[in-house]
């Protein structure tokens, strides 16, 4: 039988790494395999997100651009999956005619099938409210960090956000199925685990809340380090910082998106936690684990965002210093809640407040960067230097990068640093 190649570009979020994976897994169980050049594909995939405007029109452009390879070769099957072909609903199909296959989020099991039957054009944006793809094990793309999906969708419904219309609702994967995974994983030799979720600390299965989850992970012989992402700071409790600050190997970093710092607009965005209580979990963080690196996520110009509501922002960003920080102007998405609101930020003014806190966060990332400075990391080694081959990247336990004269370390090494400088969002440091 004749081996079929398969190309795969993935936008977004970390879930989408993963359920690229997933889709990779499928079909090598098939007769495909996975090729680099999309030039010599037979299937061409590309796995969307539609978290903003921008997001998607990228995505989309690039699927606009395999259209010429689409002419030149008749048999080729272009398939649009994720999270853009969920909110469209197949009108793409229809209007574009060079797309073959439009596949949401919840229905990748079907793509094997499809093929076989080459039942094409197809679409199939069912969500499910069970689906999580437990019993599929995902042909990983990383040498170091294994991604683990734990959960899926999202029930919070924030106003500015598309996830819950294009993931459905939450769900979480059976324990067992985890452990197993990452027990594979382990032997497969990988260094590093990151469980993924939507609202990663709302995994409930059972009587297995996510602190349950995290120390039986934690527990798995062989585990060196793991890392979750992201936990939605209403669902941040003690328990979940106890078996943190107990478990030697959970990684010292908490991603804690704030959104905004004004008690008026995070009201307005749904997100169930006021400035104060924001705050008060910032210290109970440092209580529980005194050298956790922060990171957030900060939207500016949500509509009906004032000056002073901006204030607000900057303000909670002086209090906390966070070690890093994903900054973006709102985008509106069509059928959310906030998509009925005035969008009443011009895009000048949310321009010139995202440009004010990426340059708070600059100041903020190296003052927490050169706080390192003389310190001793031991630090995971995941990549080679693009600019200098003598040279090699690795992260530190509470996720910083670091750049260190390569020496005899190799990828997947675990290597004992003395921290010599910091620039950027980058340190500098040397073998011990
Ligand atoms: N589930 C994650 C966030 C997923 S989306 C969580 O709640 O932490 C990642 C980030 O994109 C969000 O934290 C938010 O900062 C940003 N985002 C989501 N919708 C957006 C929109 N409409 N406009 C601008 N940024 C948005
Ligand atoms: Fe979106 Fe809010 Fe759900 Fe995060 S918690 S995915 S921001 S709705
Ligand atoms: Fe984007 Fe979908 Fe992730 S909208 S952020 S790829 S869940």
């Amino acid at each position: 039988m004749v081996v079929k190649k398969y190309y795969i570009e993935t936008y977004g979020c970390q879930m989408n790494v993963a359920d690229s994976e997933l889709v990779a897994g499928l079909l090598n169980r098939q007769n495909y395999r996975l090729t680099d050049s999309s030039a010599e594909a037979d299937i061409i995939l590309v796995n969307t997100c539609s978290v903003r405007q921008n997001a998607e029109q990228r995505a989309l452009a690039r699927l606009a651009q395999f259209k010429h390879y689409k002419e030149q070769n008749p048999e080729l099957i272009l398939g649009l999956i994720g999270c853009v072909a969920q909110r469209d609903r197949g009108n793409l199909i229809k209007e574009k005619q060079f797309i073959d296959l439009v596949l949401g989020p919840d229905t990748y099991r079907q793509l094997p099938d499809i093929l076989k039957k080459n039942q094409l054009p197809q679409i199939d944006v069912r969500l499910s409210r069970e689906e999580t793809y437990q019993d599929l094990l995902p042909f990983r793309q990383t040498q170091v960090n294994a991604w683990v999906s734990i959960m899926r969708g999202c029930n919070k419904f924030c106003s500015f956000c598309i996830v819950p219309y294009v993931r459905g609702r939450e769900r979480s994967r059976p324990v067992d199925s985890i452990i197993n995974e990452i027990r594979q994983a382990v032997s497969a030799g990988f260094q590093e685990i990151t469980l993924l979720g939507q609202n990663v600390n709302s995994y409930q299965y059972h009587e297995f809340r996510f602190p349950e989850l995290l120390k039986a992970v934690a527990d798995i012989k062989g585990v060196k380090r793991i890392r979750f992402t992201s936990p939605h700071p209403e669902d941040v409790d003690d328990q979940m910082l106890l078996v943190m600050s107990e478990s030697e190997n959970i990684c010292h970093h908490i991603h804690l998106p704030l959104q905004a710092g004004s008690a008026d607009v995070l009201r307005r965005m749904n997100r169930g936690y006021a400035p104060e209580k924001y705050l008060d979990l910032v210290q109970k963080i440092r209580k529980y684990l005194p050298d956790c690196a922060i990171s957030t996520d900060i939207i500016v110009g949500f509509p009906g965002e004032t000056d002073e509501d901006f204030n607000q922002t900057l303000y909670i960003m002086d209090r906390v210093i966070f070690d890093n920080a994903f900054m973006f102007k709102y985008s509106v998405r069509p059928g959310t809640k906030a998509a009925k609101m005035k969008n009443d930020v011009t895009n000048d003014e949310k321009a010139e407040r995202l440009n004010q806190v990426i340059m708070k966060q600059k100041e903020h990332t190296l003052i927490r960067n050169q706080a390192l400075i003389g310190s001793r990391q031991l630090v995971l080694i995941d990549g080679l230097s693009k600019k200098n081959k003598q040279e090699v990247i690795g992260r530190t336990d509470s996720n910083k990068q670091v750049v260190i004269k390569a020496g005899s370390a190799q990828i997947g090494d675990f290597v004992n640093v003395e921290i010599i400088d910091a620039a950027g969002v980058s340190l500098f440091g040397i073998i011990h």
